[in-house]
């Protein structure tokens, strides 16, 4: 019997997405609540040079602006950045840039006060080498925050889209401790409901927060 194939969810898929992604509700809250809990757990300041990763259209990172000094919105979507870059100028946000950007392929940028990273992690392939890149990016001090899936049985994307089905949080911890990271902490942030052909189901949505704290 054949193998049905892989689903790959690549950069043209988010273009494809980019327009309407800031219609859905869902996306919205989710933004916001992280954004709420990243308050909460990370002491912000104005002089905080801050990275968001996979920033889609920036839910995440425009009710942080405020809160941040310099923000560097990344995404390997165009077509997101697009959308970032018209929100950026429509509110006459002067603390935001945006790169596209592949950290497992392409060079890092200058080093961060603070990374946040939204529902990305579970699209990028290879998690130690990110979560080291991640390290390397910050400097001594700096705060990582991780938004993303608790594990799952693939349902989320439907099992045949190729992406982690989220992360178990013990697994997580270790490989960021690997990493280099210290002061590991998780936290329930949000949950996702979806309708499943045996019914409503709910997907939790954790935050993890650590911090370089080697030189
Ligand atoms: C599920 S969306 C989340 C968008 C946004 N953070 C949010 O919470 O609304 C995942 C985002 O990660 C981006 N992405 C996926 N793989 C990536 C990679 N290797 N490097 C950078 N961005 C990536 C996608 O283009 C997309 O914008």
């Amino acid at each position: 019997m054949t193998q049905p194939q892989a689903i790959q969810l690549d950069a043209a898929h988010f273009d494809a997405k980019a327009r309407q992604w800031d219609e859905n509700p869902v996306f919205r809250e989710r933004g916001l609540k992280i954004a709420d809990a990243i308050r909460e757990a990370v002491p912000l300041h104005q002089q905080m040079r801050a990275l968001d990763y996979g920033c889609g259209t920036g839910l995440l990172s425009f009710p942080l602006r405020d809160e941040l000094g310099a923000m560097l919105l990344a995404d390997s979507s165009g077509g997101m950045l697009e959308v970032v870059k018209e929100k950026i100028a429509a509110q006459g946000v002067s603390n935001m840039t945006t790169l596209q950007l592949d950290l497992l392929i392409d060079p890092p940028p200058q080093r961060f006060d603070l990374i946040v990273t939204s529902m990305t992690l579970h699209h990028v392939p290879d998690t130690d080498q990110i979560l080291r890149v991640f390290h390397d990016l910050l400097q001594p001090g700096g705060y990582l925050c991780i938004a993303d899936l608790d594990q799952e049985d693939g349902s989320f994307h439907g099992i045949e889209v190729d992406v982690h089905h989220g992360f178990d949080r013990a697994d997580l911890s270790r490989r960021a401790a690997l990493a280099g990271f210290a002061d590991i902490r998780f936290q329930t942030v949000f949950s996702i409901a979806k309708e499943q052909a045996a019914g409503p189901r709910d997907y939790p949505v954790f935050l993890m927060t650590a911090r370089r704290t080697r030189p």
